[in-house]
């Protein structure tokens, strides 16, 4: 996918390096927009149909955010219940529709494939928010950023990386498209910790494993981890069949500071998609940690801005204009 304009984003299986490469460049140079030093209106009369049928802060709102800083306008329908999806309308139909009052619509669904059935009525492009527990790529791409950027500080790429990830690996989306993206890089090795009946799917370790990368697959985290990066989930109980199941599995993955000492070396980045589970029966990542200088969750959350500006700028066409539109700050 070297060409991004008017092509949906649908899933981390439509790039390759030279095109993560190209979304990486772009949202360097978003930068200076996104701290508000410069200013333009390369989007000016653009308008995004920011659909989120499933609850978000993050990706709602930095999608948004993204677009108005590129001087684009958002129009939002939040929630199942405020669109005509209630009264049984198909997601062939409604994209139809929305599509004609928007230049790209951002979709989250609760439902695996939602967004890519939605995207064949749509007469727009198509940027997947997250559907269901299958992907978030969105995410994905600003959480590689992240890695590359965290990693660089020590002098190091993403090719050799060890990455652990720990929690609710069924269910969390962001952790199967992660896993995706980084077999495009060479010798990664992935720790993969959560109870079995929250593995990662056995798709995804198939992908890993034919990638000839190296994968540890444990129950608990043990003894001291070589890992660069710690990549923490929350456990999805929305997705679950029941409460009662997704209890059983509450707190069971808690990460503080004495448990990083432990078990990680001062180099390790904490990563977390967010939103972490703040409540005293989860907290699986604790506020202890907020001074912890690798702690890089926030960064992720910024980072999500310069991404999601990059991937306008491209699929709309528009990534070589933005300093030419720039305006007085
Ligand atoms: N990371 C993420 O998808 O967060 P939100 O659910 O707040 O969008």
């Amino acid at each position: 996918m070297a060409d991004f304009t008017g092509n949906h984003i649908l899933s981390v299986n439509q790039f390759d390096r030279e095109a993560i490469d190209k979304i990486f460049t772009v949202a360097d140079s978003m930068a200076p927009y996104a701290k508000r030093q410069k200013r333009t209106e390369v989007l000016n009369g653009a308008i995004l149909g920011n659909l989120f049928f499933e609850p978000s802060t993050r990706t709602r709102v930095s999608f948004g955010t993204a677009f108005n800083l590129l001087g684009g306008e958002v129009r939002e329908t939040t929630g199942m219940d405020n669109s005509a999806l209630a009264k049984g309308e198909s997601l062939y139909d409604t994209a139809r529709v929305l599509s004609g009052y928007s230049d790209i619509i951002a979709m989250r669904h609760p439902f695996a494939g939602s967004v890519a059935e939605f995207a064949e009525g749509s007469r727009v492009p198509v940027i997947n928010g997250g559907d269901g527990a299958n992907e978030h790529p969105t995410q994905a791409l600003l959480d590689l950023f992240t890695i590359k950027r965290e990693l660089e500080y020590h002098g190091k790429g993403i090719d050799g990386l060890h990455i652990a990830m720990i929690g609710d690996l069924r269910y969390g989306r962001t952790v199967h498209s992660l896993c995706k993206l980084l077999c495009l890089y060479k010798d990664i090795h992935f720790t993969l910790i959560s109870p079995n009946e929250l593995g990662m799917p056995q798709p995804i370790i198939d992908t890993v494993a034919n990638a000839g990368h190296k994968l540890t697959i444990t129950e608990q985290l043990e003894g001291n981890m070589d890992a660069d990066i710690c990549y923490q989930t929350r456990i999805q109980e929305e997705r679950f069949p029941s409460q009662d199941e997704a209890n059983k599995y509450r707190g069971k993955f808690r990460l503080n500071q004495d448990i990083y000492t432990k078990h990680f070396q001062s180099k390790t980045v904490i990563m977390h998609p967010l939103p972490r589970d703040s409540r005293v029966e989860a907290n699986e990542l604790d506020n202890d940690l907020n001074l912890n200088p690798k702690l890089a969750i926030f960064r992720q959350t910024d980072n999500g801005v310069l991404v999601r500006m990059a991937l306008f700028a491209l699929t709309l066409g528009v990534d070589h204009l933005v300093s030419k539109y720039e305006r007085d700050v």
